[in-house]
């Protein structure tokens, strides 16, 4: 375990926070932009905002994924390497569990779904882009198995939609109502209570 100051209050180390919040920005980035995708569909993107735009929306939302794996494979590494600080004060057991299903589905979800979007987008022949590069399909076409997987990239998309509202509800609710130092765990200030 690496902690910042420790002794004051124990955090995760520097680069799990910053991955953190990257992850967390592109995670709430990717929804955003997906469920407008979903929202108005293809064609319904085409018709109010223009060819153009919708290019860059599909854009966009693939490279946040993109992204998004890229970085939980880092996150993981760190996490075996740095592991978990201690909490300052003890949890009641029942929210320990709580947090460490969340945060095990948050960790699993958050590279299953943009594994199952590149496969998806591969599959029905679409390009995987990051920003102006477009990355190798690595799946063979397949429209049939391309629909399933935007099915079950639309599921996966609302359960974590549910679990990260959960994760911020409990972050405020430690910060605010318990007052325990919970959310400083994974801040950048001044580490004292
Ligand atoms: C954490 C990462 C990701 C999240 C949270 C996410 C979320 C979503 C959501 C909520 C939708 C709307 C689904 C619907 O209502 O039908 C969507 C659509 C879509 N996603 Fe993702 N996505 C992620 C990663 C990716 C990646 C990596 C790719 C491809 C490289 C991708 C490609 C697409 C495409 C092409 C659509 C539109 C499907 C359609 O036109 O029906 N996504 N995504």
């Amino acid at each position: 375990m690496d902690t910042d100051n420790a002794e004051v209050w124990p955090r995760y180390a520097l680069g799990q926070r910053i991955v953190h919040w990257a992850v967390a920005a592109l995670v709430l980035g990717a929804l955003a932009l997906g469920g407008t995708i979903g929202w108005y569909g293809f064609e319904g993107l085409q018709e109010r905002f223009g060819e153009d735009t919708t290019d860059t929306i599909y854009t966009w939302h693939k490279s946040f994924g993109v992204l998004v794996l890229l970085l939980m494979l880092v996150r993981v590494g760190l996490r075996l390497r740095h592991g978990k600080p201690a909490y300052a004060v003890a949890l009641p057991p029942a929210q320990r569990i709580a947090a460490e299903s969340v945060h095990g589905l948050l960790y699993l979800l958050l590279i299953v779904m943009p594994v199952i979007g590149w496969w998806a987008t591969a599959a029905g022949g679409y390009p995987v882009q990051l920003g102006p590069l477009i990355l190798p399909g690595l799946f063979p076409e397949n429209e049939a198995l391309s629909e399933t997987l935007f099915a079950w990239h639309q599921i996966v998309g609302i359960t974590i939609l549910v679990l990260a509202l959960g994760h911020i509800s409990a972050a405020l609710y430690h910060w605010r109502v318990r007052r325990d130092g919970v959310l400083q765990r994974m801040t950048f200030g001044s580490p004292r209570r």
